[in-house]
């Protein structure tokens, strides 16, 4: 089974950034990729947040934060992933522009280098074919917030070779998360039951069923959920959320995965959640307040 020693990350955002931490912080010294500095800046903001919350609350040893940090750098050049074992892609779910960045690293990399993408809703088969490796290619999908939910799907297509599925699995271990095993389906195991249920329950806002407040307190005090299902579309993402029912439609052709004609219109509205400032609720306001959709 191939060691991993070196992790490369695609992306530093919401999920790039708290993918690279983890890795950090559980010892990996960890290259980070973003196209602009102000995206690298923001998100070493958020992991310096991330890593001092989870020290003062005793999660960390109080050196890990700085530990951590001194693992990770910051670039803006494919270049400087060359040297990496293991690749984890976090950029938008978007099939063209994964596979010009695979391409790239495809040229510049050993072949040993395995590549790893956290999609959640695109093939890892159309994104193996795109290299010349789609033996060394495995999906390792990552939950938000990535420092705290357990949770890895691994996922090991038709080409994933035994070895390289192995080695994703005990890199996962190492991360401190815990790994399922999912097929190359669109939305894995979690998505094609978490998005269903998030449409659900924007189609039952949109249809007048209860308020924004009523259906996530619903599913909090009669299920459980540690957040409602708006309270949770709005931490996704809004435009995220979309684009991944959008994907799983195209793959299975079933009305429920299809988004409900309000969650467009909010995305078009540059509503997309929590990360923008607004969603179901305005998040200016301490907690957070519904939003008038004018329903
Ligand atoms: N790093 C460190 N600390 C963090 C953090 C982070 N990234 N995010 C939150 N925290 C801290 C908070 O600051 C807070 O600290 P405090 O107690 O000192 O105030 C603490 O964690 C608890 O947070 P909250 O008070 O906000 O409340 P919760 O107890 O609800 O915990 C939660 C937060 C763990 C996010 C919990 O609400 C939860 O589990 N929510 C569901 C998340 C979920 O379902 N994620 C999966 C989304 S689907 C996905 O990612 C797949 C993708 O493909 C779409």
């Amino acid at each position: 089974m191939p060691t991993i020693t070196r992790v490369g990350v695609l992306g530093c955002g919401l999920m790039g950034s708290g993918i690279a931490q983890t890795a950090a912080a559980a010892g990996f010294p960890t290259v980070v990729r973003d196209v602009g500095d102000a995206l690298l800046d923001t998100g070493r903001a958020g992991i310096r947040k991330s890593l001092d919350k989870l020290a003062e609350k005793g999660k960390l040893d109080p050196a890990t934060p700085d530990a951590a940090l001194g693992r990770l750098r910051f670039v803006t050049d494919l270049d400087a992933l060359s040297d990496c074992d293991l690749i984890i892609e976090a950029i938008t779910e978007d099939l063209e522009l994964k596979n010009t960045l695979w391409r790239e690293l495809d040229a510049l990399c050993p072949p040993a280098t395995i590549f790893a993408s956290n999609t959640s809703s695109l093939s890892i088969a159309e994104m193996a074919a795109a290299t010349g490796r789609p033996d060394r290619f495995v999906g390792l999908h990552f939950f938000n917030p990535v420092p705290l939910m357990p949770l890895v799907e691994v996922v090991r297509t038709v080409t994933t070779s035994r070895d390289t599925f192995d080695a994703a699995l005990d890199f996962s271990r190492r991360l401190g998360k815990e790994p399922i095993v999912a097929r190359d389906r669109s939305g894995f195991i979690v998505n094609l039951l978490l998005v269903p249920f998030l449409l659900d329950a924007i189609r039952a806002l949109e249809r007048g069923v209860g308020t924004t407040a009523d259906i996530d307190r619903g599913m909090q005090l009669g299920c459980g959920h540690p957040m409602g299902p708006l309270t949770l579309a709005d931490f996704v993402g809004l435009d995220t959320t979309a684009r991944i029912a959008d994907i799983m439609f195209e793959e299975y052709r079933e009305p429920r995965y299809a988004p409900p004609p309000l969650l467009r219109r909010m995305v078009v509205a540059g509503f997309h959640g929590r990360k923008s400032g607004r969603g179901f609720y305005d998040y200016s306001a301490t907690p957070p307040v519904p939003i008038d959709l004018g329903l």
